[in-house]
C-alpha cells in the first residue's frame, strides 16, 4: 500500500505555549502557516489572543502581535485537526530524578482524535531516548492509523537560549530525527520554511541523545569549573584567575563557576541519560551532584562571613537562574535561601527581571538598607551599574559576595567593600 500523500503543509497545531511553543507558533505564523496554539492555561490563551505575551523575551511581543494581527495565529484550549502537530510541553523530572513524561502523554492523547492520514507529529520537548519512537508513537497509533504509513513522527529538539530565543530559533542548526526516513524528510521540509540554520537529518533516538548529551556536556564542564573554584578556595587561590589563565591554553576551555545550575534544561536533561543507562553514566551523575551542592556551599560561605554579626541581614541580588532573564525555574537561589531561612538569617530579595518568586521581591533601597552583606546570585546587567559608595552608605557592613564575578571589583573595594568571589 502506498504511503500517505505528502501534501503542502498549511496548518499547524502547536501544543504548549511556553518559552519554546509560543515563539515557535509565532515564527510559523509569520512565515505563512495557519497556526493554532493550544495551552490549558486560560491566562496564556487570553494574553496570546490579545497579541500580548506572558513571558519576557526580547522581540517576542512584536512577533506575537504580528502573528495574531495577520490572522495566522489563534490560541485555544483544545487541539483541532491540522497538517502538522508540534508538541512543546514540559518534560520535568520527579523528586527521584526520573523523567515525568505525563505532559507528553496528555498532549499525545489530545492529538489522537484529530489525527488524520498524512499528518506529521513533531516532538520538540526534550525527552529520554526512545520516547519518540516508543511512548509517543504508540499513543498516536491508538487512533487506528499506522505509523510510518498513515502518519509520521519526528523529534526536533529545541536548543534556544532564553534571552536570545527569537534569533536562535531561526538561526540555530536543527537536528531532525525521524522514526523513519520519510518522517525525517517531511519534518525537514517544514523546518526549512522557517529556519536559516542547517537542517541535519538523523534518526529519532540520535536526535534525543544529541540534545541530552549537549546539556550533560555543559553541566559536566560547569561542575568542573565549580570544583576548580572550590579547590582553589581551599588553597587560598582565586579560582576565577586559575580558570582564566588555564583557558589561555589553546586547547582548554573551562566554563564559569557559579552558585549552582538552574533553568529548565541543564539541571534536568542529564538525569534522562542517568535514568536510561545508570551504570554507564557515572560522570554525568557526579556532575549533577557537584552542581547541586553549590547552593549549600554558597550559603555556608555567606554564613561564615557573617558569623560575628548579630542578627544579620543579607541583600539578595538576583534570583533568576542566569542574568538578564525573568526565568527563576530550578534556580539555585532557592537552595541558598532555604538554608539562610533555616538558620534564621533575614534576607531581602531584589530582582529587576523576575516578576514572580517564592519569596517577596523588594526594591533596591529596601533590600540594601541596614544589610550586612550583598549576595549576588544572578548577573543582571543593572547590578554592575550601581554606585558602590551610595550602596555602602545604606548598609550596616560593607561585604559583597559576587558569585558571578560581574561587579567591577576595584570600584567596590575602593568604596570600602570586602569583595568575595567563588
Ligand atoms: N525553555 C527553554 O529554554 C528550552 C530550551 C530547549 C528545550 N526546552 C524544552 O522544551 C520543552 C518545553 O519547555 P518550555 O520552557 O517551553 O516549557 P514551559 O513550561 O514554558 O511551557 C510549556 C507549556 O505547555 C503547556 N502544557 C502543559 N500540558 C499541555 C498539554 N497537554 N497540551 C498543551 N499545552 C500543555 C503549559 O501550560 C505551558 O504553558 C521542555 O521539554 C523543555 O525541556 C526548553
Amino acid at each position: 500500500m502506498s504511503r500517505a500523500e505528502s501534501l503542502p503543509v498549511e496548518t499547524v497545531c502547536v501544543l504548549g505555549l511556553g518559552y519554546v511553543g509560543l515563539p515557535t507558533a509565532a515564527v510559523l505564523a509569520v512565515n505563512g502557516f495557519r497556526v493554532t496554539g493550544v495551552d490549558p492555561r486560560a491566562e496564556v490563551l487570553q494574553s496570546v489572543n490579545r497579541g500580548e505575551v506572558p513571558i519576557h523575551e526580547v522581540g517576542l511581543k512584536t512577533l506575537v502581535q504580528a502573528a495574531v494581527n495577520s490572522g495566522n495565529l489563534h490560541a485555544q484550549s483544545e487541539p483541532q485537526p491540522a497538517d502538522v502537530f508540534v508538541i512543546a510541553v514540559p518534560t520535568p523530572i520527579r523528586e527521584d530524578h526520573t523523567a515525568d513524561l505525563s505532559f507528553v502523554e496528555q498532549a499525545a492523547r489530545s492529538i489522537v482524535p484529530h489525527l488524520r492520514s498524512g499528518n506529521l507529529v513533531l516532538l520538540e520537548s526534550t525527552s529520554p531516548p526512545g520516547t519518540t519512537g516508543g511512548l509517543l508513537t504508540e499513543i498516536l497509533a491508538e487512533s487506528g492509523l499506522t505509523p510510518k504509513k498513515d502518519f509520521f513522527v519526528a523529534h526536533c529538539p529545541e536548543r534556544i537560549l532564553p534571552g536570545r530565543i527569537l534569533s536562535e530559533l531561526v538561526q540555530n542548526d536543527r537536528i531532525i530525527g525521524g522514526i523513519d526516513e520519510e518522517s525525517a524528510r517531511r519534518a525537514a521540509e517544514v523546518y526549512r520554511r522557517v529556519v536559516d540554520g542547517e537542517i541535519l537529518v538523523t534518526s529519532a533516538v540520535v536526535a534525543e541523545l544529541v540534545k541530552l548529551v549537549e546539556n550533560a556536556y555543559r553541566d559536566a564542564n560547569i561542575a568542573f569549573a565549580n570544583e576548580v573554584a572550590r579547590i582553589s578556595h581551599e588553597c587560598d587561590a582565586d579560582g576565577w584567575q586559575v580558570i582564566e589563565l588555564a583557558n589561555r591554553h589553546p586547547r582548554v576551555s573551562i566554563l564559569r563557576p557559579g552558585p549552582g545550575v538552574g533553568g529548565h534544561c541543564i539541571p534536568v536533561d542529564p538525569w534522562f541519560l542517568v535514568g536510561a543507562v545508570p551504570d554507564l553514566s557515572r560522570l554525568i551523575r557526579t556532575a549533577r551532584e557537584v552542581n547541586d551542592s553549590m547552593p549549600a556551599w554558597v550559603a555556608e560561605r555567606t554564613l561564615a562571613e557573617l558569623a560575628d554579626v548579630k542578627e544579620p541581614k543579607v541583600s539578595i541580588w538576583g534570583v533568576s537562574y542566569k542574568g538578564n532573564v525573568d526565568d527563576a525555574r530550578e534556580t539555585p537561589a532557592l537552595g541558598v535561601l532555604e538554608i539562610l531561612e533555616e538558620r534564621g538569617v533575614r534576607f531581602s530579595v531584589v530582582d529587576f527581571h523576575v516578576k514572580q518568586f517564592k519569596h517577596p521581591l523588594d526594591d533596591i533601597e529596601a533590600s540594601i538598607t541596614d544589610a550586612d552583606c550583598i549576595l549576588l546570585l544572578s548577573d543582571h546587567r543593572e547590578f554592575a551599574l550601581f554606585e558602590p559608595a551610595a550602596i555602602g552608605k545604606r548598609m550596616r557592613h560593607r561585604i559583597v559576595f559576587d558569585t558571578r564575578r560581574c561587579l567591577p571589583r576595584d570600584r567596590w573595594e575602593d568604596a570600602g567593600f570586602r569583595v568575595i568571589t567563588l
